[in-house]
């Protein structure tokens, strides 16, 4: 009989460094705000990750009033289009190792559309 210890990480398995990545969110509800501002938040992420996966953290376990779009979180639908660092990009195909985390990344809706919030 084999005993296995379920505590114990996968033969092999390599720890994987996390890091801490600070987002900062312009945020803007137009039913209680007057003027867009802008709030940072420090998520703990891992390089695998992608910027998705940082405000998904945020909104989940830090403000659940946090509100974007997003559906597929494959690149396929591009709901989740958003400016990231003042680019325009898929939040569901940046992925956190290819921004320079010792900066803030910066996330704001894309320029030309209406804020909203349903
Ligand atoms: S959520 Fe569909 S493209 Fe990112």
């Amino acid at each position: 009989m084999t005993v296995v210890d379920t505590d114990a990480p996968p033969v092999g398995a390599a720890e994987v460094p996390s890091f801490t990545v600070t987002f900062i969110v312009r945020r803007f509800n137009p039913e209680t705000d007057a003027e867009p501002y802008w709030q940072d938040f420090d998520v703990e992420m891992y390089a695998t990750d992608k910027v998705l996966d940082g405000l998904h953290k945020i909104k989940w376990e830090m403000d659940g009033s946090l509100s974007f779009r997003r559906s597929c979180a494959h690149g396929i639908c591009g709901s989740d289009a958003m400016r990231i660092n003042g680019r325009n990009r898929l939040a569901c195909k940046t992925l956190i190792k290819d921004l320079d985390v010792s900066e803030p990344v910066y996330i704001e809706a894309i320029k030309g559309l209406p804020l909203e919030k349903i």
